[in-house]
């Protein structure tokens, strides 16, 4: 479980977050949700620890993470696609996927395994995995960033605004990997933000809003698919 306690951080001296509180359980996907600029991007930096807390506390089940440093949270199983999910151009998408496991030291044969399932979630990626990290269009680096997320997000996978700008047929595919996801492996708790919170229909367990960098659970009424 991901457990944020009244989390707040200032950049440039600006209160960005304010005493923000969820309680994320594994299996579960959860939503946050907010305009441009009210923080999403924020939050997932800081839970990365890229930016420190104000005040607060973090846990992911039942660890402190103020005790873990920002280059030590991929080790406990937190995996990152960031709203950028750059690729290294001159490196295979199989090896850009492999790369995050190996600096961490993981035997070769549980990174093959690790491979195998995000390969499972994300069957698209099997055309992709021998691609040169600079020969994919926007979409499929959507789809490359989370596998690579899911190598190393054993416990906790942020994904930012995943869904802007994917035609509808790679949204529904993306979509049908966090259901599978959710199946295959129900010890992994998923962040996704979203400034339209549309794009996610009904996949979300819970949704957040986040409005001037307080937030807020939705409702059941705010919550019911608009499709
Ligand atoms: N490095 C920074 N220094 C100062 N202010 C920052 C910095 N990064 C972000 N901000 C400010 O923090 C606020 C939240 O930004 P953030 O990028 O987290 O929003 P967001 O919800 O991800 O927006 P978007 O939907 O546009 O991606 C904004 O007001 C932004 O201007
Ligand atoms: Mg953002």
């Amino acid at each position: 479980m991901l457990k944020l306690s009244g989390i707040s951080i200032r950049l440039a001296g600006i209160t960005v977050l304010r005493r923000v509180t969820s309680e994320s359980r594994a299996g579960q996907l959860t939503a946050v949700v907010g305009r441009n600029g009210a923080g999403k991007t924020s939050l997932l930096r800081t839970i990365m620890g890229l930016i420190a807390l104000d005040e607060g506390r973090i846990e992911l089940n039942g660890q402190d993470l103020s005790e873990v440093p920002a280059h030590g949270r991929t080790r406990i199983g937190i995996g990152y696609a960031p709203e950028d999910r750059v690729m290294f151009p001159t490196f295979t998408v199989e090896e850009n996927l492999r790369l995050p496991c190996e600096l961490l030291g993981v035997k070769r044969a549980e990174v093959d395994r690790s491979l195998e399932r995000a390969v499972e979630v994300v069957p698209q990626l099997k055309d992709l995995l021998p691609r040169s990290g600079s020969a994919l269009s926007g979409g499929q680096g959507k789809m490359a960033a989370l596998g690579r997320a899911l190598m190393v997000g054993r416990s906790l996978v942020l994904l930012d605004e995943p869904f802007q700008g994917l035609a509808p047929v790679l949204a529904h595919q993306y979509a049908e990997s966090l259901r599978k996801l959710r199946t295959l492996a129900p010890e992994v708790c998923v962040l996704v933000t979203e400034s339209n919170g549309s794009l996610l229909r009904d996949l979300p367990d819970q949704t957040v809003f986040l409005e001037r960098g307080e937030c807020r659970v939705a409702t059941a009424a705010e919550c019911a698919p608009t499709h």
